[in-house]
């Protein structure tokens, strides 16, 4: 594995076939997937789509929806659940014993992978680096450690992505089979989960449980909750546009950068499933609403905080300061400068809402690596109150 390939997925570019999960029907518009993309079941789905009362009009948006993506799952919710359903997938076609993912400590991806990797008998080891302290980070690091997953942290991005090769060869000298998922669980294939969530979104549509929207927020870190909801919306025939927030970085949350993982999604797609649509791209065909990443990834802002107070008391509905408020202070930005007005919109809610209090229980600091440990020991970030 190179540095490279622990970014971009597990790239040992053999064909995958279907081993576990073969008896579970793929979104009946590209069945046809089924013959080379693995799932296994782990996602409580259709999610719910649910109007957001007076938000809408404090916002300033002709109509507000919610996509409850927070509920997709029956331990852990958000958006790593569809996603994981395709990782370990094909970690089971690997034949794989032990995962290795990465992410920042408080990583929800990295969470998610820790509950669902481990209930599907893998071993989870997480290479982490640091990030401001808020108290989502203390409650992942013991639910995760509650259920056995292996947590480390590095200075940086660069040296868990080192640490995680070394590992992988170390884990493989002793006969394991490791396999890399990457930052955020996001690659060509796992994208598939959101191109489903697209496509149901579709049939919600179809079914009149909604009407189109117009525009789909959602919050951007590794882009593939964005890229695969812009692909299956379309290929659902919708003409929606994403607006896709950066959460990240600015260099990293690139309108080229998602045009990429839309492309090289699809290109899985039509490979997989020859019925599936080529669409060409263009960079027009989404938005990327930049300025409301603040100082840096993960440091909440006031408009994030401010959104996601009105989010509670209007809509009833819990977001985060990391991605989701974030993904909402632009919508809300949107709205007050006059943009949304007459406007159907759709917020996706990518955090998780299932209540992980007694995952965090059992958890206990004091068997977490020192640096871990310091998440409990320093104050959480001033906003964080
Ligand atoms: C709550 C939440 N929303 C959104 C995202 C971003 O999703 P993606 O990495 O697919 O862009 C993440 C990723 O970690 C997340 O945890």
């Amino acid at each position: 594995m190179s540095a490279a390939d622990a970014k971009a997925g597990s790239g040992d570019g053999t064909a995958v076939r279907l081993m576990i999960g073969a008896d579970l029907p793929l979104h009946r518009r590209y069945s046809g997937t089924r013959d080379a993309l693995s799932r296994v079941p782990l996602a409580l789905l259709p999610t719910a789509v649910q109007e957001a009362g007076d938000l809408a009009e404090v916002l300033g948006a002709g109509e507000l929806w919610f996509k409850r993506d927070d509920t997709s799952g029956p331990i852990y919710g958000g958006n790593k659940v569809r996603k994981l359903e395709f990782l370990l997938g094909d970690a089971h076609a690997a034949g794989a014993t032990d995962i290795i993912t990465f992410g920042a400590a408080g990583s929800n991806h990295a969470l998610a992978t820790a509950l669902y990797g481990t209930r599907e008998g893998f071993a989870v080891h997480s290479m982490l680096m640091p990030q401001p302290n808020a108290r989502y980070v203390r409650r992942n690091l013991l639910a995760a450690q509650s259920v056995g997953a292996d947590l480390r942290i590095f200075e940086d991005g660069d040296h868990a992505v080192r640490a995680g090769i070394r590992l992988k060869r170390k884990l493989a000298a002793e006969d394991r089979v490791p396999f890399v998922i990457p930052f955020g669980g996001t690659n060509a294939r796992s994208t598939a989960g959101f191109v489903n969530a697209g496509l149901e979104l579709g049939d919600q549509v179809a079914a009149g449980e909604l009407p189109e929207p117009d525009l789909v927020f959602v919050a951007m870190g590794s882009m593939g909750t964005a890229a695969g909801i812009a692909l299956g919306m379309r290929a659902a025939g919708m003409r929606t546009r994403v607006v896709g927030v950066p959460v990240v970085a600015y260099d990293v949350n690139t309108a080229d950068n998602l045009l990429t993982a839309i492309v090289d999604a699809q290109a899985v797609l039509t490979a997989a499933d020859p019925t599936f649509p080529r669409f060409a791209w263009e960079r027009e065909d989404f938005s990327v609403a930049t300025g409301f990443l603040g100082e840096r990834y993960a440091q909440f802002t006031p408009e994030a905080m401010e959104a996601i107070g009105l989010a509670e008391k209007h809509a009833g509905v819990h977001l985060e300061g990391t991605y989701t408020g974030k993904a909402l202070s632009a919508l809300a930005a949107q709205g007050r400068a006059g943009a949304l007005r007459g406007r159907r919109v759709l917020f996706w809610n990518t955090y998780n809402s299932r209540d992980i209090g007694a995952l965090v229980g059992r958890g206990n600091a004091k068997r977490l690596p020192k640096r871990l440990r310091a998440y409990f020991e320093q104050d959480v970030q001033k906003l964080d109150g």
